[in-house]
């Protein structure tokens, strides 16, 4: 279960000080798919690097399992992030000079996972989201929708319990996208906890949980049957 507890983060000081994410307290929950909504500029992003520990909060924090992330050291952050927290970023964050498998594999090989699991791992990763056929061409050779799909193998190589998106469906056309939308419930289904930020209606209506977000803070938070 991570949660987040009176999470507050400003950016800058003084007169330039903005709050991006203002008090926010909110338990996600193993198995559900839940939607952070928002207008352009709402913390959506903000939010989402503060959980997964790319970022700390100004005050307030974030709990694994009640354990707050940010008593833990570097090492201990970033193996946990490795092991147990997938992201799939706005602006994928693929490496130019590695191929869709070597991209799609990386947080394994940086765990110290041997070659061959790595390959067979972002291999079936890559098969996940339509792509196997892609494995060896590098993000250059793709076209936008394909590069965010390898970004979201990426985030599910590892078998994450925490899977973080971004608008992952932000650069799919309609039909790509409800593939994207599927496999993320899917994988809720399994188990995980899913929190995906979007803009994307489709996501919005699928999801087990909406939380809106308007200035930093929770608007409204509604759980689906
Ligand atoms: N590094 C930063 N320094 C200063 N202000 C920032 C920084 N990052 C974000 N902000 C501000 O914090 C607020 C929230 O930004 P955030 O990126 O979380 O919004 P968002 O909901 O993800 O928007 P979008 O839908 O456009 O992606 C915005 O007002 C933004 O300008
Ligand atoms: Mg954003």
């Amino acid at each position: 279960m991570i949660e987040a507890r009176g999470v507050t983060k400003v950016y800058g000081a003084g007169t330039r000080a903005v709050a991006a994410v203002r008090d926010v307290s909110a338990a996600f929950e193993p198995g559900l798919l839940h939607c952070l909504w928002g207008p352009s500029g709402s913390g959506k992003t903000t939010l989402l690097h503060l959980l997964a520990g790319i970022d700390a909060p100004t005050s307030g924090g974030v709990f694994v399992d009640g354990e707050g992330i940010g008593t833990w050291d570097d090492a201990r952050a970033s193996a946990w992030r490795r092991r147990h927290v997938g992201f799939v970023f706005q602006f994928f964050n693929l490496l130019p000079a590695l191929t869709a498998r070597e991209n799609a594999g990386l947080p394994l090989l940086l765990d110290g996972k041997d070659g061959r699991e790595v390959r067979e791992r972002a291999a079936s990763a890559l098969e996940r989201v339509g792509l196997a056929g892609r494995a060896d061409r590098r993000p250059a050779e793709l076209s936008g929708g394909e590069m965010q799909r390898v970004a979201v193998a990426r985030a599910i190589a590892a078998d994450p319990a925490i899977l973080l998106g971004d608008e992952p469906t932000g650069n799919l056309d309609t039909e790509t996208g409800a593939s994207v939308i599927g496999l993320l419930k899917g994988l809720a289904a399994e188990g995980r906890t899913v929190i995906v930020a979007t803009h994307d209606t489709r996501i919005a209506e699928g999801a087990g949980r909406v939380l809106r977000l308007l200035d930093g803070a929770v608007a409204s938070d509604e759980k689906r049957a």
